[in-house]
């Protein structure tokens, strides 16, 4: 069964002034797809075409969606909390701004440990929260810190370690390295890629940086003015992109993603590669072992400006 099912999601704002003598302003234009558990789908266009709009629709936090969403069957409406504990635990969020998103008069213990006693009860949340930032690569001494005592690197990390401490099915993610310098950039991406990976973790992640979506996705949907106008594997997306919105945004990528697409890199499919599972890139295991890293997450390191993560 997919993890969602989408069908002909549509969503209009109240038009604003710019948009005078239209009613209503369409945002999202009847969309319609599934995804599968473990999937990892980057979500890009240009400013303005509807992917934020689309992943709060996904979040079940906009109540002026029309169509329907099911995640695992079951239909998701917006506006009842308490009827969407049993979504709220399948399904973390990381927020675009990780600064702005986190209490400032929180400690990030307290921060990270905050959705366990919420949503599990759980009551010795401190040991599962400090294992979660060991994940991100926070140790002890940040436990105490607060939000401005931080980094933008390390507030984006403590956002992530506070989507991952519930083990989400799937992780929804708004830019979640835009932002960031290069070399956090690619810190944070490897820990998505690496969390994708080993846990099999679904994210379905808003970039408007297709370098970075090579990194962590193995498919990719592109947007414009409200639809979906291409949906297809990455690998087959780059090699020979169908839409001229797709050219346009591979026109705009960093040199890396360009000559990838250009050279016809790769024709591979998911099912020609089972092997590879949820994530763009092979498993710590298959790399620990002399296995090369997947094409795209080398050219998209390279443009990234670090090397892929080993061990
Ligand atoms: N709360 C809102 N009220 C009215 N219009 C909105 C609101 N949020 C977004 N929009 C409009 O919806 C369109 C899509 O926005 P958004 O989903 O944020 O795009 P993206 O994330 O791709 O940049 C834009 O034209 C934006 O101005
Ligand atoms: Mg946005």
């Amino acid at each position: 069964m997919s993890l969602y099912t989408v069908e002909s999601l549509r969503l209009a704002y109240p038009a604003r002034r710019l948009f005078a003598g239209h009613a209503v302003q369409q945002v999202l234009r009847d969309l319609s797809f599934t995804i599968a558990a473990g999937e990892t789908v980057g979500l890009v266009g240009a400013s303005g075409s509807g992917k934020s709009s689309l992943l709060r629709c996904l979040l079940a936090l906009e109540p002026r969606a029309q169509g329907c969403i099911r995640f695992q069957g079951r239909r998701l409406r917006a506006g009842s909390v308490r009827a969407l504990g049993w979504y709220r635990r399948a399904v973390q969020y990381v927020p675009q701004d990780p600064v702005a998103s986190l209490e400032p008069r929180m400690s990030v213990a307290q921060i990270v440990m905050e959705p366990l006693r919420r949503l599990t009860g759980e009551t010795a949340p401190l040991a599962r929260a400090t294992e979660a930032l060991e994940s991100v690569g926070l140790d002890h001494r940040y436990l105490a810190r607060r939000p401005h005592e931080l980094s933008g690197g390390q507030a984006q990390r403590v956002a992530i370690a506070r989507a991952i401490v519930l083990r989400p099915q799937v992780l929804l993610a708004d830019e979640p390295v835009s932002g960031l310098d290069m070399t956090i950039r690619a810190q944070v991406a490897a820990l998505l890629r690496g969390l994708c990976a080993e846990q099999g973790m679904g994210l379905v992640m808003v970039s408007h940086d297709l370098s970075v979506v090579a990194t962590l996705c193995r498919r990719v949907m592109v947007m414009e003015a409200g639809a979906l106008v291409e949906d297809r594997p990455l690998a087959a997306l780059l090699a020979a992109p169908h839409h001229p919105q797709t050219r346009r945004l591979l026109n705009a990528a960093p040199p890396m993603i360009a000559a990838a697409s250009s050279q016809g890199f790769s024709n591979e499919t998911a099912e020609q590669s089972p092997d590879r599972g949820a994530g763009t890139c092979p498993s710590r295991a298959a790399r620990a072992g002399g296995g090369p890293a997947h094409p795209y997450c080398a050219s998209a390191t390279a443009a990234l400006g670090a090397e892929p993560p080993v061990g």
